[in-house]
């Protein structure tokens, strides 16, 4: 009864110009690996639940990416989305589709594009989860020990009120707070990080859709009948046209209030940042990191984070905290300490170029 749906049709446009619209960071060996950030996935939930239970929701635009960089999946398990709608959509037409197939179901819902470096702790908390979510029919989080004032994370604040000896029963859920509200909760001490990772049972997940996005309810159940047939594609574009565009964590997280959190580690990283990449990376002794290395030569350079075509031949001399990237014909040059204007710097390029 368990069931997996991976969400991959975000655009990713912090890791600008690796990271396009046309091919975002999940498609994408960001580490260097050997393997995409969705075939990564993927791998973890072969080990969750069968590999016909598995599910990607994607925009159309990038099902041939999905297609080719996971062979094994048959066309009925990738979802397509017309539009880009967020998160919200996405979770309400995988899990109405499963519910539909098997209202028993337990369905672990995930991003395509964070690394998890510890994946026996990834299954065993997964598989925890999915038997506590089918047992009591609650909505349960993930939640990582937070290290700063982030703001692009949704912050969970949890009781002492405990169901399976580990599962704190959830007071506040903020998604993306202000900095001075981020730094209030950190210092506080009861928050965690929401790690974008879901479980619920499908029936949870229904009752939390009509209660909380009545509307985004109606429009999908609309389409239910035709789930599994012919004309599935047609009433579900349909449908999504109708959405409005939130995630699930400002349109459901935040409102319900059967949410249980679960304090995990198991490696995780959002990747987020060119700076988390960095973190990451395997670094010289003068902590610089060269993904992929074989042709960049530096001299008296540290602390830089190169990441160009395998083929390109790169000099670096005397340059520190430097981020150096180059794909697609693009090259961004840029202070370590100062990536969070490449998001700026990128809506002014595309206007332009
Ligand atoms: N199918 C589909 N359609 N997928 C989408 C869409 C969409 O319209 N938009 C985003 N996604 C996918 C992304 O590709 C990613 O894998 C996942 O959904 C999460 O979306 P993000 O856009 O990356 O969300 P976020 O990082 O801002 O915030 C979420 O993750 C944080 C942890 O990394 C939230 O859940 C936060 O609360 C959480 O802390
Ligand atoms: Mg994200």
């Amino acid at each position: 009864n368990y069931y997996a749906i991976i969400m991959a049709g975000g655009i990713g446009s912090r890791f600008w110009p690796i990271s396009r619209t046309s091919h975002p960071k999940q498609f994408i060996d960001i580490l260097g690996t050997g393997k995409t950030l969705i075939q990564q996935t993927y791998n973890r939930f072969l080990k969750v639940c069968p590999k016909e239970n598995i599910f990607v929701v994607t925009n159309e635009s990038y099902t041939d990416l999905v297609k080719s960089q996971l062979p094994d999946m048959a066309d009925n398990q990738i979802l397509t989305e017309p539009v880009m709608r967020n998160t919200a959509p996405c979770v309400a037409y995988g899990s109405f589709k499963i519910e539909s197939m098997n209202p028993d179901a337990a369905i672990v819902v995930a991003p395509s594009d964070h690394l998890i470096l510890d994946e026996p702790g990834f299954v065993s908390t997964i598989e925890k989860s999915l038997k506590t979510a089918s047992k009591d029919h609650c909505l349960i989080t993930l939640g990582i020990k937070p290290s700063r004032p982030d703001t692009g994370y949704g912050y969970i604040q949890y009781t002492d009120n405990v169901i399976d000896g580990e599962f704190h029963k959830v007071k506040t859920f903020t998604e993306k707070p202000t900095l001075e509200i981020a730094k209030t909760f950190l210092q506080s001490g009861d928050f965690l990080w929401n790690a974008g990772i879901f479980v619920w049972s499908a029936k949870a997940i229904v009752n939390a859709f009509e209660q909380h996005l009545p509307e985004m309810n109606d429009i999908f159940a609309e389409a239910r009948p035709h789930y599994n047939t012919e004309s599935e594609r047609t009433h579900v574009n349909q449908a999504y046209l109708q959405c409005t565009n939130i995630s699930i964590d400002y349109g459901i997280m935040e409102k319900a209030e059967n949410v249980y959190v679960l304090p995990s580690e198991f490696g995780w990283s959002d990747l987020g940042t060119w700076a988390s990449i960095y973190d990451l990376a395997e670094k010289d002794y003068v902590g610089n990191a060269v993904i992929p290395s074989e042709k960049v030569i530096m001299y008296d350079s540290s602390n830089c984070m190169v990441n160009v075509p395998h083929d390109k031949l790169v000099i670096l001399q005397g340059l520190h905290d430097y981020i150096v990237v180059e794909s697609n014909n693009t090259l961004l040059i840029c202070p370590r300490d100062q990536e969070q204007n490449v998001k700026k710097v990128v809506a002014d390029v595309k206007q332009q170029f």
